[in-house]
This record gives structure tokens, sequence and C-alpha cells, in this order.
């Protein structure tokens, strides 16, 4: 068994924790904030309160589990720990700063790993001795429930240390995929369309936001539309995510954020939590009916997901991931239905060059281009399974 030691005791840090210690692991939970280790360890007690009266676990199980992970206000237990996970705020410098103190503490063979969603992990390595030491263990919100993690190695990443952590990981009962060091990783960059394509279609007026998310649950089988999605995750969240993949992508427009979304922002409507966003949540207001229009939902579905899987071809085409990762990261990371790759099969790769190129036509933007990957394959008639 190893000893973890998580920086962060927020949201994140917190499920890690949870995680490494039901797996019989032992752990050290530093933030500099007593509050937030102090939430931090009643929150999991009332966890264990509901798993033990499931009878998931025996109340001595409970007890060892919650006794295995120490909440430390200092880095001095660092010393011990085989691998650093951080979970703090979202900041390159700020990261870069703890990496380069907590280094200075740990042993030689300590790995050091980032849970950021969005930052370049060569950038947190960089501010390493050793970077070759460094890679980005990236887990889903709420940790101990969702199953994916992307582990990222960096450029200066040694060779093997990806495997390592992978193994690692599905000790812990996690599902481990292997992703470039690119933005976004796999899930926040094939993602995108799902939130896009959707504001696309409600700003060009095809239809609004009731009839677009009933589309994609009707027909998609997806567990939530887009916009209840994004009023879910909260447009502050959802729309920097957006902003910080399109600048980190050089401002390709495939990923160009809309001003739909920035003004909901900006007006601080972020959706659920602040009781509006694309859907109003007070008291006694009501949705809309979806217009039923099976045409319509067709075309609102087909468009969508055409863009979904027109990115996860392209993620593939760039050796983001291979093809079996980048479907569990969409089943597993955000509970898509089916793989995309998986779904691009069913729908037929000749009719995803079809119905691309057709709104390629239509449009001549560049963000209903073509992966070549799937105008190759069309040309030598295979499929991706
Ligand atoms: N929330 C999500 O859905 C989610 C999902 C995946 C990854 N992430 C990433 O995980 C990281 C943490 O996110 P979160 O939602 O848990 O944040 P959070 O705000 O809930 O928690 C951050 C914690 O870090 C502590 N902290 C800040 N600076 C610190 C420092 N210098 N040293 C020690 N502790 C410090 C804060 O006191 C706070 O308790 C971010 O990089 C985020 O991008 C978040």
């Amino acid at each position: 068994m190893k000893k973890i030691g998580i920086i962060g005791g927020g949201a994140m840090g917190s499920g890690i924790a949870q995680v490494f210690a039901q797996a019989g692991h032992s752990v050290v939970l530093y933030d500099t904030n007593q509050e937030a280790l102090d939430r931090s360890k009643q929150n999991l007690a009332n966890t264990f309160v509901k798993l033990v009266a499931k009878e998931k676990y025996t109340a001595e199980q409970a007890e060892t589990i919650q006794n295995s992970i120490e909440y430390a206000q200092s880095l001095d237990a660092f010393a011990t720990i085989d691998l650093m996970i951080e979970a703090i705020v979202e900041n390159l410098d700020v990261k870069k700063s703890v990496f380069k103190q907590v280094e200075a503490i740990v042993s030689e063979d300590c790995i050091l790993a980032s849970n950021t969603s969005s930052l370049s992990i060569a950038s947190i390595a960089s501010s390493c001795e050793n970077p070759s030491r460094v890679i980005g263990i990236h887990f889903f919100n709420p940790a101990p429930l969702m199953a994916l993690v992307e582990i990222i190695p960096a450029v200066q990443t040694r060779e093997g240390l990806a495997e390592e952590v992978k193994a690692l990981i599905q000790s812990v009962k996690k599902l481990p995929v292997i992703t470039k060091d690119t933005p976004g990783f796999i899930v926040n960059r094939v993602a995108r369309p799902f939130y896009g394509e959707a504001i696309r279609i409600l700003e060009e007026g095809v239809a609004d936001a009731e009839t677009i998310d009933f589309a994609m649950t009707s027909l998609g089988g997806f567990r939530m539309g887009p916009f209840e999605l994004m009023d879910f995750i909260g447009h502050d969240v959802n729309y920097r995510v957006t902003e910080s993949v399109f600048e980190a992508f050089f401002y390709d427009p495939r990923f160009k954020p809309s001003f739909s979304q920035k003004r909901l922002f900006e007006a601080g409507y972020y959706g659920r939590k602040s009781g509006r966003g694309f859907y109003n949540y007070a008291e006694g207001a009501e949705k809309k009916a979806p217009n039923q229009e099976q045409a319509l939902l067709e075309k609102i579905y087909k468009r969508i997901l055409l863009m979904l899987i027109n990115e996860a071809a392209d993620a593939l085409f760039l050796n983001i991931a291979n093809r079996e990762d980048l479907d569990t990261a969409m089943t597993k990371g955000v509970n898509y239905p089916k793989g995309l790759l998986k779904w691009a099969d069913e729908y037929g790769l000749e009719n995803v060059q079809n119905d691309l190129d057709e709104l390629y036509n239509y449009y001549h933007e560049d963000r209903y281009r073509l992966s070549p990957i799937i105008r190759n394959m069309v040309k030598e008639n295979k499929s991706f399974y």
C-alpha cells in the first residue's frame, strides 16, 4: 500500500482522498485553509454514515477508512509519500509554486501529479527540478462516483510512468485512459460540440432550448440535454472552460464560444445554482413543452451527434488517444450512452461524411470541416471497429 499526499481539500481533493483511502492506502490531505479541512472531514463522516446505513461498509471499516486520512495544515508528512496529487485552484502560477515547494520536501522517487482540467502538464512540470516525475491524473467530479480518470504524460514525463500510474489507478477500481497533453485532454475536448452546436442551433432560431434538450434525450439517449446540463454545471464553469479551450487551441473556430453563454455568465445567470440560466429555476417557473415534430428533432439530434463524432474522430486522427480510450472517456467521464466512434460506425461513415459535408457546404465555416480520417476511411471502405 502506498502513501498518497493530496494538496487541496476542496471538492476534488476530498473526493480523491476518499478514493485512495477506500482502496486501503494511507492519505495525507493538506490545505492552507483549516476550514476547508474541517469541512472535508465532516463531509466524509456524513458520507460514511450513509454508506454504513446502506450496508456498503461495516461501522468498523468506515472508521478504519476515515482514520487512514490525516488532515494536515503542514507539508511535513509529505516527506514519506509515494505520490502527490495536487487539486488546488486552477491557476498556473499558484500550481507551479506549489510543485516547486513540494518537490523540495518529497523523496526522489515520489510521483508528482496534477488534477488540472485545463492547464498544460508540461507548463506545470517546468517548475520542477526533475520534471520527468510529473504527470496529469485527472479525476472527474464527484471522484468517488465517476469511474474515469485521464492520465496525461507531459513531454518531460519519463517513459513508463503513465503505465505505472495506470496500474495504480486500476488498483483503486477506476478506469484510466491515457491522453496527450493537449487542451481539454479527451473529455473536455470531445464534448465541446454538445454545448457549442446546441447553442448555435438555438441562436439560429432553429428550435428552443426545451426542444433541443428533448431531441438529445429522446433520440440520442443522453441523460440530460445540453441546456439542462450547462445549467447544471454552471455557466461560470462551462463558459470559462469553453473560452480557455478556444484560446488554448490557438483560436480554432471549431471551439469558438458563444455570445449567448457569455451574456449569461456576465449577468451572473449561472444556471441552477443561481436560480437562472438558460432556464428559470424560480419557484413555480414552468418549462415550455418541446416541439415534438419528428423531422425537426431528427435534424437537431443528427447535427449535434455529427459534430461530436467528428471531434472524436479528429482526436483519433491526431493520436490524442486510442480508439478504446476515446470511447471509454465519453461513456465513463460524461455518461454518453455510447462511445462516439462506435456510434459513428452505426451511423455509417459515408453518412457522416455526406451529412457533415452538407453542413460545410451550407455554412462554409471551418467548424464543419470533416476530419480527414473519416474521408480516408470511407475511401478505403473501413469502419472504426
Ligand atoms: N470541480 C470539478 O468539477 C473539477 C473536475 C476535475 C478537475 N478539477 C480541477 O481540480 C482542481 C481543484 O478543483 P476543486 O473544484 O476541488 O476546487 P475547490 O475550490 O473546491 O478546492 C480547492 C482547494 O484548494 C485549496 N488551496 C488553494 N490554494 C492552495 C494552496 N496554495 N495550497 C494548499 N491548498 C490550497 C483551497 O483552500 C480549497 O480548499 C482544479 O485544478 C480544477 O480545475 C475540478
